[in-house]
């Protein structure tokens, strides 16, 4: 093997914005010579980027270090290195104490320092002997502006990180600790990147923030734009057929956003909009600085502008103090306004938030059976939500092979992943498809011939 090209194994955990920053990770360590591969077995060198948000994100991380050690070794037995990095959440956490709990790993790096990572694995490699690294500051320039041009192919959905960090500090979240503060990259910047997307096959793109919706960045020709503005100008660029944006808090969804539901065609009709609880006591206690009336006006605002648009959000089950009659207020909330799908959780004590701190726990049974309850109403209405499109024809973005043979994968407008039998290069391409099947997180589908399809689109 031709010793300047080495194999890049990176495994990631978390959210969408790790699975971006794992993509731009591997794009800055292109140019020295490193391709990723899909396992750690030759890999030259393995980043692990990780994820705090829940507990046990750190024994994981322990347990996988352990089965990469085994790798490490028998390269090292064969003369050759394998670099072990740990980067992310849990390495901006926790950096000093991985290296010293774990004396094989090689460098442990938070979120805002990749650009640097040319420097540490130089240092790592090490003219003068290796050199351990622990590298978790929030430097002052912002890793966007170092990020290299040239980029990796995400494929016909492609993510574009336009804002960092959180600084609503809802009591039971850290990342407001391991993102930092938030930052909004200007517009030009975000322009740029998504026409360099679609250069490499990009027809959809998701905008990533924590807070995606408190964006408020640099305007093209001087000014502050908001989000709604951004999401114009993205438009504007012919080959983008359709845009999503996530994460939100309801905080931040301004007029102008929910307006945009109902002027801008390529933003597609689904909103990721989290509450967390329908408990104003429990809001309060989770320093979400809004009740459940609110969430309900905004709701309310967005279906008047997009009355087809479906609703996504984020729920956590007990955290301290939530009563039986707290709970009881989530699922009101949830059968008035009928989700298409959520993620929900049990609450978990992170250390060093205000939330570690608040009593009463609420006993794990308890959180399990109201988890169960949680899930299975979100369950029916997702089924429900997808019943309704059973022999309608949708337009399906295809953009990977399915998980059987023959088969692949796409999206509807609705954010519905669907799976049809069709060729593979059918992905990249916008095609009528009529839905057969519906389950709670898939439809099933056939796609129609052209001729048939016309008459029998959903407007
Ligand atoms: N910025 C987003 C969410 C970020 S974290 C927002 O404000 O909504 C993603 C989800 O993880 C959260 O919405 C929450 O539901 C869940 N989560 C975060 N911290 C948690 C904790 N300590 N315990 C359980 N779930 C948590
Ligand atoms: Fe965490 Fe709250 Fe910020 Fe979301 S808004 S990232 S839940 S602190
Ligand atoms: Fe996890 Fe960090 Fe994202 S804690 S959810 S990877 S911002």
């Amino acid at each position: 093997m031709n010793k300047n090209n080495k194999n890049l194994f990176i495994k990631t955990w978390g959210c969408q914005m790790n699975a971006y920053d794992s993509h731009r990770m591997a794009d800055i360590l292109r140019p020295l010579g490193y391709s990723t591969v899909d396992g750690p077995e030759d890999a030259d060198m393995v980043v692990l980027n990780t994820c705090h948000i829940r507990e046990k994100a750190t024994d994981k991380l322990f347990s996988e270090l352990g089965r990469l050690r085994e790798h490490k070794e028998k390269k090292a037995a064969q003369g050759e290195k394998m670099i072990l990095a740990v980067a992310g959440c849990v390495a901006q956490a926790e950096g000093d104490e991985i290296l010293k709990r774990a004396r094989y790993v090689d460098m442990v790096f938070g979120p805002q320092t990749y650009h640097e990572l040319p420097e540490m694995v130089a240092k790592s490699i090490g003219a003068f002997g290796p050199a351990r690294i622990v590298n978790t500051e929030f430097p002052v320039e912002s890793k966007f502006d170092f990020l290299p041009d040239e980029q990796a192919t995400q494929g016909p959905s492609a993510f574009l990180s336009i804002q960092e960090g959180c600084d609503k500090f809802c009591t039971f979240c850290v990342v407001p600790y391991t993102r930092g503060g938030e930052f909004s990259r200007p517009a030009q910047a975000i322009l740029d990147e998504a026409k360099h997307l679609t250069d490499c096959g990009a027809k959809e793109i998701t905008l990533l923030g924590q807070n995606v919706n408190a964006w408020h960045g640099a305007g093209v020709a001087g000014g502050t734009w908001n989000l709604a503005q951004l999401i114009n100008a993205v438009s504007e660029i012919p080959e983008i057929k359709r845009i999503r944006y996530t994460t939100s808090h309801p905080r931040d969804m301004d007029d102008d956003l929910i307006a945009a539901h109902g002027e801008i065609e390529k933003l597609m009709p689904f909103l990721h909009l989290p509450v967390q609880s329908g408990s104003d006591m429990v809001l309060q206690k989770m320093n979400r600085k809004h009740g459940r009336d609110f969430y309900f006006e905004i709701i309310e605002k967005v279906r008047k502008t997009r009355p087809d648009i479906a609703l996504s959000s984020d729920f956590i089950v007990g955290f301290p103090g939530e009563s039986e009659s707290d709970f009881d207020q989530t699922i009101d909330l949830i059968e008035k306004i009928k989700f298409s799908s959520a993620y929900s959780f049990m609450y978990s004590a992170r250390p060093g938030t205000p939330a570690a701190n608040m009593a009463p726990l609420i006993p794990d049974p308890v959180k399990t059976e109201r988890l169960a309850r949680l899930q299975d109403l979100i369950n029916k209405q997702a089924i429900d939500f997808n019943r309704q499109f059973i022999d309608q024809t949708l337009p399906v973005l295809f953009d990977r092979k399915g998980r059987t043979s023959g088969q692949i994968h796409g999206r509807t407008p609705w954010n519905q992943a669907i799976h049809v039998c069709a060729p593979d290069d059918f992905c990249g391409t916008i095609k009528d498809v009529r839905v057969t099947e519906a389950f709670s997180v898939s439809l099933g589908g056939e796609i129609m011939d052209e001729a048939h399809a016309t008459d029998r689109k959903r407007a």
